[in-house]
């Protein structure tokens, strides 16, 4: 694998610090950029190549260029998060860096090493360092490398160019309530991936797919959509684009990864936060009737869910056909909130990082 070099070509208008502060003071989800974007080329026989910092701009592509027509894409989410001090660190961008590649190697797309991702993300938040906001709150700096595939053509084969890219958007809550409980809705006919598939790939296919059955979501008046397995349709995979935990009093419980799952970097963090702070931490299977039956008898005391992007978002109601209930009387849950605290207080630097989870900049 060829390690590129990034080489650097700053804007020479960046926005000015009193746009970006006011963007900054209510940035949203996703809705707003900083002034830079990393680009690296990677052409067959040639390898990576060509790696830029640059300023953010749109990208021409030809309409035949294959990822427009076959989806042959990958992404990868994390955050940039003031420290006390001033200065700004990742959280594990080692373990995006290792999805990224498995996920290349599940789209025959060619794998970036890890340190040429790690670095590509380290240029744009030190050249873009005054968009991370500030320390204490809620809102961090979201990175969002991605890769696509550039060959033109429309033959369905695997691509023999691609182009690597990271881009950064300051974000605060993802959902518009913040803590607030999200309503869920369990679909026991659609399906967000099956055994053998993609699942476990973070390829933008799997959330085009889970549009339709996000809208349903919403036409049943929730907020997102819960997936069960898809030979069963019985076991509890995950939300459109989270992972879930079940609180049982002092022990969290995840669904098992099954290949059709997707590897959250947040779930696989909380398992080890909860071991830290008291609480036994699992991942077995859980069936939909076990979360109504156990809901039901208090056994099950509370819900969340979990991402990068959602941090840690408590479930309230859960709705599937012919039944309703309430997690925690649809109030944020105890030991949700307190596993919450505890990872925003190792991701903004107020804890002692034991794990080195922290990589600072
Ligand atoms: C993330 O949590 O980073 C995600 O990728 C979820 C979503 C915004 C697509």
């Amino acid at each position: 694998m060829t390690t590129p070099t990034i080489e650097l070509k700053p804007s020479a208008h960046p926005l000015a610090a009193a746009e970006r502060e006011a963007i900054l003071a209510s940035p949203g989800f996703g809705r707003h950029f900083t002034d830079h974007m990393v680009t690296i080329k990677w052409t067959e026989g040639r390898g990576w190549h060509d790696g830029q910092l640059v300023p953010y701009a749109p990208i021409p592509l030809d309409p035949a260029t294959n990822v427009l027509h076959y989806a042959q894409e990958i992404f990868e989410g994390l955050k940039a998060y003031r420290r006390p001090d001033g200065s700004v660190a990742t959280f594990r961008p080692d373990q995006n860096a290792k999805r990224f590649q498995r996920s290349a190697r599940r789209l025959a797309m060619p794998e970036l090493p890890v340190e040429t991702f790690i670095e590509a993300c380290d240029l744009l938040v030190q050249q873009d360092k005054e968009w991370v906001p500030a320390h204490g709150g809620e809102e961090s700096l979201y990175l969002r490398p991605f890769m696509i595939a550039t060959e033109v053509g429309l033959g369905v084969k695997p691509a023999n160019e691609y182009l690597f890219l990271v881009i950064a958007s300051p974000a605060g809550a993802y959902f518009p309530g913040g803590v607030k409980p999200v309503s869920i809705w369990a679909s026991e006919d659609r399906v967000r991936a099956v055994p053998g598939g993609m699942g476990d790939a973070k390829t933008g296919g799997n959330y085009a797919a889970s549009l339709l059955a996000q809208a349903e979501a919403a036409a049943q008046g929730c907020d997102q959509v819960c997936y069960l397995d898809a030979v069963e349709h019985k076991w509890v995979e995950e939300l459109g684009g989270m992972n879930l935990y079940f609180v049982y009093g002092d022990k969290i419980v995840t669904p098992t990864l099954t290949g059709s799952i997707l590897e959250g970097v947040t779930r696989d963090s909380l398992l080890t936060v909860a071991r830290d702070l008291g609480y036994e931490s699992e991942e077995a299977r859980v069936s939909i009737e076990q979360w109504q039956r156990d809901s039901e008898n208090g056994t099950l005391t509370e819900v969340f869910a979990c991402g990068t992007a959602a941090v840690i978002t408590p479930v309230g109601t859960v709705k599937r056909t012919n039944a309703e209930w309430q997690q925690s009387g649809g109030e944020p849950g105890e030991v949700t909130l307190r596993l919450r605290e505890a990872l925003l207080d190792i991701q903004r630097g107020t804890v002692e990082d034991k794990h080195g989870w922290m990589h600072r900049l």
